[in-house]
């Protein structure tokens, strides 16, 4: 046990259930709380991991009107696809719950009405965009309009993603109802605020002097610039058909805002596995840490915080690790242009590799600034470090012990030992240390290099080592030849102090890659007792494989990535991106009407039938080519602009249709006697204005 077990209540941001999950969302939050919720249960503390999908808000609402079907269909859809996704990774929350569980509805309505019973709320009426069409306020996400930034036309009344800016629905010209496609009215309507003004003083206090040295400079300076900028009332109610409903009289068709209910989560979720979930968001001695994405600091760091200080029952963070974001091949990772590597497809793609993808996602975390996954440095994690270091450290291990040692673990010969070992052990035991003290910073990518490092200190072992030698080919004769013995004796330790090194990695790689401490285990025969085994304690112990324990096959803990697996996921990343240019390519421009001409303009044209009986390439002129275009009684010489679209022998015989009374007008030396009607269709390609059957040369169109 612990000699001090502390109580942790870890939480990772709720991903919203309007669309599958993916690496961004894993290496933001999900991935370093999970790592940090494994390491604190290993040190025996009371540990619950909660998360959950975030089912209301807008965003499920637009997902729902986009797959013609309901909010709760989506949610439904979406919160089984990243549950299992993430359980599939490992992520071993306690509960994985949602936000339209009836236990949530209950928690949220009654955090509203605690404070709104103690008025602590501020009531404003304001004049908001409303669709006469729909009959309903809209979301800022239902507004479209012009950019006054950049001129976009499509911009949101959120954001302008065209840009990047930030915009409120008055900010845009012409804003107009995304649903009915007209312009918006004003109306009135009320709604609920948080006065974050008032708690301004308090959340200076909290924040920027008590937690100035504790917590991630990326976070504490969002804060400040926030707390800086001056805060506003915010509010917590919106005029929308999905999410909890405001539980006041005449509060039809209003809800609780997205981001007051979906902190809240983290409590329902707490409420809905143990009876005793006050102990966790009451007691002060509850260490209550948010994981979460850089997006999401702001609710984390200050309006949630300031909720749960105006309700007052509840404990506050201890920590906020935020995460800064992941980028994919140099581009943000979006959903909307399918730029991302989701989870379910790779766990397809990748059967077996959970671990690959955990390691290369904590070994290049944003935990300070943002950072890339290439698929490049996907392979050369794996095929360099894993499998070369770790991968290689085990394999040499156990394929010696099967060989030297008959597949058991041998015997320890202490009088043999070296300083060798000892300093070994030395060091490892300092990994240890540095891997603990970098875990409770959330310093998670330097606790993972650093058990890179235990790993590289077995592969230096063994190579100055060398067993292979001392064992002579396996030959052990003559109990009485002294210096064979020695030998023996000498392989024998060193592959028992190899073995006891690989299940101790075993314990310090398990909160980052769990399937494969458990895979070393399962080497030694220990499946019931694993568990036992995986605590942080007993890491540093050269006991922990009993002498004379079967050692099974081995089997390769990594396997290599190959170049053509990586080929094929960079080709996939480049037909997102062409699908997504070709689906969002500008319209094409349609020529405006000409000017109104009279019948009798239109009389003056004399418009015959005629069929192009020669035709060659004009030179140096890539579109032009002479036609010689019979009409029956007398043949012209036409020049026309069609040699990109046609060949000379494919438009002989074609029937066309022949303005005859254009003056003539010489191109590229040759006089043009007439112009040929042609059509342009939407690629571009021309096409000939002809009669649908064979019509006389001659005949006259009108
Ligand atoms: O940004 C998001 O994906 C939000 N759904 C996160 C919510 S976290 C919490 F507050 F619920
Ligand atoms: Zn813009």
């Amino acid at each position: 046990m612990s000699n001090n077990p502390q109580r942790y209540l870890i939480t990772a941001a709720l991903p919203y259930a309007n669309g599958p999950i993916h690496i961004g969302h894993l290496a933001g939050c999900h991935l370093p709380a999970d790592i940090y919720a494994r390491f604190r249960r290993m040190q025996n503390h009371e540990v619950l991991f909660i998360c959950g999908t975030d089912e209301h808000g807008v965003p499920i609402t637009l997902a729902a009107r986009k797959e013609n079907t309901t909010p709760q269909a989506v949610a439904d859809k979406y919160h089984e696809i990243i549950d299992k996704a993430l359980y599939k990774f490992g992520i071993s929350f306690d509960n994985f719950s949602r936000t339209t569980s009836e236990v949530h509805r209950e928690t949220a309505t009654d955090f509203f009405l605690d404070l709104y019973n103690k008025n602590l709320f501020e009531e404003k009426t304001e004049e908001q965009f409303y669709d006469e069409d729909n009959k309903q306020f809209l979301a800022d996400r239902y507004i479209m309009g012009t950019c006054p930034k950049c001129g976009n036309d499509r911009a949101y009344g959120d954001q302008c993603e065209k840009c990047g800016s930030t915009l409120n629905p008055r900010d845009l010209i012409n804003p107009h109802s995304t649903i009915s496609s007209k312009p918006l009215v004003m109306k009135a309507t009320k709604h609920w605020y948080i006065p974050l003004d008032k708690y301004e003083g308090w959340l200076r206090e909290w924040i920027l002097v008590g937690h100035k040295d504790d917590w991630k400079t990326n976070v504490y300076g969002q804060c400040k610039s926030w707390i800086d900028g001056g805060l506003q009332p915010r509010a917590v109610t919106r005029d929308l058909d999905w999410g909890v409903p405001v539980p006041l009289p005449n509060a039809e068709g209003k809800v609780l805002y997205v981001w007051f209910d979906a902190p809240i989560g983290y409590i329902s979720a707490t409420k809905e596995i143990t009876p005793d979930w006050k102990k966790f968001w009451c007691d002060e001695k509850t260490h209550l840490v948010h994981f979460l994405g850089k997006d999401n600091i702001v609710f984390h760091c200050i309006i949630f915080p300031t909720m749960l200080k105006m309700h007052g029952d509840y404990i506050l963070p201890e920590n906020v690790p935020a995460n800064e974001f992941l980028n994919l091949e140099g581009d943000k990772i979006s959903t909307s242009r399918n730029w991302a590597v989701w989870l379910h497809e790779y766990l397809e793609e990748f059967p077996e590799q959970q671990d690959v993808l955990r390691y290369v996602l904590a070994a290049n975390a944003p935990e300070t600034k943002d950072n890339d996954f290439t698929w490049k440095d996907f392979q050369d994690r794996c095929n360099s470090e894993l499998v070369s270091v770790l991968g290689n450290f085990f394999n040499r291990t156990i394929v010696l012990s099967q060989k030297f040692c008959g597949s058991k673990i041998p015997k320890r010969h202490d009088d043999l030992a070296t300083e060798t070992e000892k300093n070994m052990w030395l060091e490892f035991n300092a990994i240890k240390k540095r891997m603990e003290e970098s875990m409770s910073q959330y310093r998670l990518r330097e606790a993972l290099a650093e058990m890179m490092n235990a790993a590289r200190l077995g592969n230096k072992y063994l190579t100055e080592q060398e067993p292979w030698k001392k064992a002579k080919d396996d030959v052990y004769v003559g109990e009485n030849d002294f210096e064979q013995l020695q030998n023996k004796y000498r392989v024998e330790n060193c592959l028992h102090h190899c073995l006891q090194l690989s299940a101790n990695l075993a314990i310090l790689m398990y909160p980052f890659m769990p399937f494969t401490a458990k895979k070393i285990l399962l080497h030694f025969n220990i499946s019931k007792r694993a568990n036992e085994l995986l605590k942080w304690e007993n890491a540093g112990r050269m006991d922990l494989l009993s002498v004379g324990y079967p050692i099974n096959n081995p089997v390769l803990l990594f396997r290599k990535i190959e170049d053509e697996e990586i080929q094929l996921q960079v080709e996939k990343l480049k037909v997102s991106k062409a699908n997504y240019l070709a689906a969002n390519a500008p319209a094409k421009v349609v020529e405006p009407i000409k000017p109104e001409i009279t019948f009798d303009d239109f009389a003056k044209m004399d418009l015959r039938i005629g069929t192009i009986v020669e035709a060659e390439k004009v030179p140096k002129a890539d579109k032009l080519m002479k036609l010689t275009v019979d009409l029956g009684f007398e043949k012209r010489t036409v020049v026309s602009g069609i040699a990109l679209h046609y060949k000379p022998e494919e438009i002989i015989g074609q029937q066309v249709t022949l303005l005859c009374n254009l003056a003539p007008r010489k191109m590229k030396g040759i006089e043009s006697q007439g112009m040929i009607l042609m059509a342009e269709d939407a690629d571009g390609k021309l096409k000939f204005m002809m009669p649908n059957s064979k019509t006389e040369n001659g005949s006259g169109v009108s």
